[in-house]
Order: C-alpha cells, then sequence, then structure tokens
C-alpha cells in the first residue's frame, strides 16, 4: 500500500441531471454525480459556482433525472456547459455558457407534476423532489474548486420507464435497470454479472 493524492475521489457513482429553475423560469439541466439516497430522501453535493446551487437556494425544487448507460454522448454534451452568466471564473477556460441545454445536449423537456422545473423526457428514471435543507460542506481541496454545497431532497414522486420493471410492480428490476456510472471521469454501466443479492432484496 502507498500513501496517495489522488486529484479526485470518484469512486464511481451514478450519474444524474438535475432540472432546477431559473429565474426567468425557464429550466436549468446540471450534470451531477455526487448523490446518494436513503428512503426517499437524497443528498446532492454541488459546486457553489454551478447555476445548480444558485437555481436550488433561489427556488427549493428539482428533478432528479437518471439517464440510460447510452446516453453517455448527450451527458457528456452537457459537460463543458453551465446556465451561469456570465461563466464563472475558475471554469472560464473550459466552460461555456448555454441558455437552452436540453436542446443543446439532445433532450426533450416533460412537464412535471408536483414542482415547477421540467423533467427530462429521455431519462427512464425521473424523480421530483423539493429542497428540505442546504449545507455547506467546508474542506480544503473542495475550497480550491470553489467550494460546495450538500443539497439534502425529498422525492415527492417517482417516474419509471415500463421496461425497468418488475412485471406489473412497483419494483425496478436490477437485471434491466443499469445507472450511468462515473469513474474516474470515465462513463461506464453496471457489468452485466450479477455477484448476489442483499438478504431483503
Ligand atoms: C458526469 C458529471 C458529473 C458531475 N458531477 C458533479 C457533481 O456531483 N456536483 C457538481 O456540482 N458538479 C458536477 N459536475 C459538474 C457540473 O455538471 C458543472 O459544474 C456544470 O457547470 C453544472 O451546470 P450548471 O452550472 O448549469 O448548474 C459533473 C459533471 C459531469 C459531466
Amino acid at each position: 500500500m502507498r500513501t496517495v493524492e489522488p486529484k479526485i475521489l470518484y469512486f464511481g457513482t451514478p450519474v444524474a441531471l438535475i432540472s432546477s429553475l431559473n429565474e426567468d423560469n425557464s429550466t436549468n439541466l446540471s450534470p451531477i454525480s455526487s448523490f446518494w439516497a436513503l428512503g426517499w430522501t437524497m443528498t446532492l453535493g454541488l459546486l457553489n459556482d454551478a447555476k445548480l446551487a444558485e437555481n436550488l437556494a433561489r427556488h427549493g425544487e428539482c428533478v432528479v433525472n437518471l439517464p440510460a448507460p447510452s446516453m453517455w454522448q448527450m451527458v457528456e454534451k452537457l459537460a463543458p456547459l453551465t446556465g451561469r452568466d456570465p461563466v464563472p471564473e475558475l471554469k472560464s477556460k473550459q466552460f461555456k455558457t448555454e441558455k437552452d441545454k436540453f436542446a443543446a445536449a439532445g433532450f426533450s423537456r416533460l412537464d412535471s407534476e408536483l414542482v415547477r422545473p421540467m423533467r427530462a423526457a429521455e431519462c427512464p428514471i425521473q424523480m421530483e423532489a423539493r429542497v428540505l435543507s442546504l449545507h455547506e460542506m467546508g474542506g480544503t481541496k473542495l475550497a480550491e474548486l470553489g467550494g460546495g454545497l450538500v443539497a439534502v431532497v425529498e422525492i415527492l414522486r417517482v417516474h419509471a420507464c415500463e421496461e425497468f420493471l418488475k412485471d406489473g410492480s412497483d419494483h425496478i428490476n436490477p437485471n434491466k435497470w443499469s445507472p450511468l456510472v462515473y469513474n474516474f471521469r470515465h462513463y461506464y454501466d453496471l457489468s452485466d454479472t450479477e455477484l448476489g443479492k442483499t438478504f431483503r432484496a
């Protein structure tokens, strides 16, 4: 074993596209991978300089859209874009402002049922949510990236594409569903090899 100092600690987490409400009531769409769920409560890790952080602080609603692995190139089209205008200093060399992220990446807008930000129609799972709280994260390495926030959100409604459901039930079929996984800035799907299941599955 060696002591190492990797630049990032992205050990492979699913990608979500978060819909949030811009000040003109249009919907912004931001890729994130720092998120997880406990029950129907979810944490989202947001860089301070993202339009997403600004939008959630102003309007506490969002949609957590989960893209399929086949959509990785659409996600990658969003990667160099920000809803911020002008582009924040730290991002100015690599990013450009884009008002219509849906069109830029080839996603269609779909009205949500309980919140104002719109859903990304092509994503097979879409979760409408409201913000419960926002917390500063702290930490020196994160400060070098401009700092970050945790948004704790509560999922209000889950929409799932029929093909990923176990017949006629509300259960997502893990043999059919795979998230798009972000693994040290490379995109993966889950391998087909199931290792086993937990006693409560
Ligand atoms: C696959 C992927 C995962 C990302 N994960 C995060 C994340 O977890 N949190 C975050 O704030 N930014 C993340 N980013 C960077 C944001 O997408 C980037 O800051 C973008 O400008 C956000 O858009 P916005 O400024 O319009 O909100 C990720 C980018 C990609 C492509």
